[in-house]
């Protein structure tokens, strides 16, 4: 069955038994959804690229086409990106296993500190708005993997070696398109892996739907991300949906390929030639979903603002020049979900 925008959470109630961690949470986020007036496209239009012609001799005609799709878009598909089927299949198979868990196994990493290595974040009612956001996900730092890896679960026993294998060949697919996405700007190549310091996993589990009092189930409302690029990884249940010449367009799984979309600081890197992508994801009444999310971030003094050389006389600088310490620092401050967050580093106030 197709996914639908709106849940009526009432209509289905709850059959992935395994999932009953309690929604205590309220939200921390303070951004009404966009949910009015949603028209969905059928997906079609997601741009692709191919990772291996963009390492062969074609090289300047894949990076112009990376930079069409960041401009027009936000967001694009990447398939031939090297990770080994066998890798993703097992991220995927200990992603499930984690959240197929006891409560009480899985709620032992429940944090609400930002700042912990790794937290689990659970589903949470929104009673103002009458929504409930039912993903769960597990969130920790992955780079470099040997520094972190003793604080991930280690239960299911695959848990380490299968996410320290998925996120060290997607650190590789993160570096090779940055080096794209750098030259797509006209940029040294290595302008961004200079400043390009950690990466981060959001595990995302959608169960299937859950039962809730509340009118309406979604499974991550409306945000962009505050990372340089996301590598979102989708099982093969679609969910995932994107804002694109201003109406919400499903981008369903296609198979053995990754998306890769535009975040917060590469819309300031890049003086707003690339815009964060607005996205969401919608609950399945029939299946559960999972997604791996890995959002490459820069060192804290890292200048994120405007790169030099794309300011100029007809492209004033749109940014201040700030490090991601007062960006990251701001974020938890301002509580806003999307990248109007970045307009307290605007260079002139509107
Ligand atoms: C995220 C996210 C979307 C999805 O983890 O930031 O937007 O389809 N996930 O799971
Ligand atoms: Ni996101």
């Amino acid at each position: 069955m197709a996914p639908t925008i709106l849940q009526q959470a009432g209509d289905h109630l709850a059959s992935a038994g395994a999932n009953k961690a309690p929604y205590t949470y309220t939200d921390p986020l303070s951004e009404v959804p966009t949910l009015s007036g949603v028209d969905v496209s059928a997906d079609g239009t997601t741009p692709i690229i191919d990772m291996e012609a963009l390492l062969g001799p074609h090289r300047s005609e894949i990076i112009k086409q990376i930079g069409l799709a960041c401009e027009k878009n936000g967001f694009f598909a990447v398939k031939n990106h090297g990770i080994p089927e066998m890798k993703i299949n097992n991220m995927l198979d200990t992603a499930r296993e984690f959240f197929h868990l006891p409560d009480e196994e899985r709620l032992k990493f429940r944090s609400t500190d930002p700042n912990s290595v790794i937290r689990l974040v659970t589903g949470f009612q929104d009673k103002t708005r009458n929504i409930f956001v039912s993903r769960q996900s597990l969130k920790f730092h992955s780079h470099p993997v040997e520094e972190y890896k003793s604080q991930w679960p280690s239960n299911p026993p695959s848990f380490r070696e299968n996410v320290g294998e998925y996120s060290a060949s997607v650190r590789e697919v993160e570096v090779a398109i940055l080096e794209a996405i750098s030259e797509s700007l006209g940029l040294e190549r290595d302008y961004i892996d200079k400043i390009l310091k950690g990466h981060y996993v959001s595990i995302n589990y959608y169960p299937a739907c859950q039962e809730s009092e509340l009118d309406v189930t979604y499974g991550v409302r409306t945000h962009t991300d505050p990372t340089i690029i996301t590598i979102l990884m989708q099982d093969d249940v679609p969910g995932l949906q994107v804002i694109n010449d201003d109406k919400w367009k499903n981008v369903n799984p296609l198979p053995n390929a990754v998306v890769v979309h535009v975040g917060d600081i590469l819309q300031a890197l890049s003086n707003y030639r690339y815009k964060s992508l607005l996205h969401q994801a919608i609950v399945n009444c029939e299946k559960e979903r999972v997604s791996i999310a890995s959002y490459c971030y820069p060192s804290d003094d890292a200048m994120i603002g405007p790169a030099k050389k794309l300011v100029g006389k007809d492209h004033p600088a749109i940014y201040k020049d700030f490090t991601y310490r007062e960006f990251y620092e701001s974020m938890w401050r301002v509580k806003c979900s999307t990248a109007k967050r970045l307009d307290l580093f605007k260079a002139r106030a509107d």
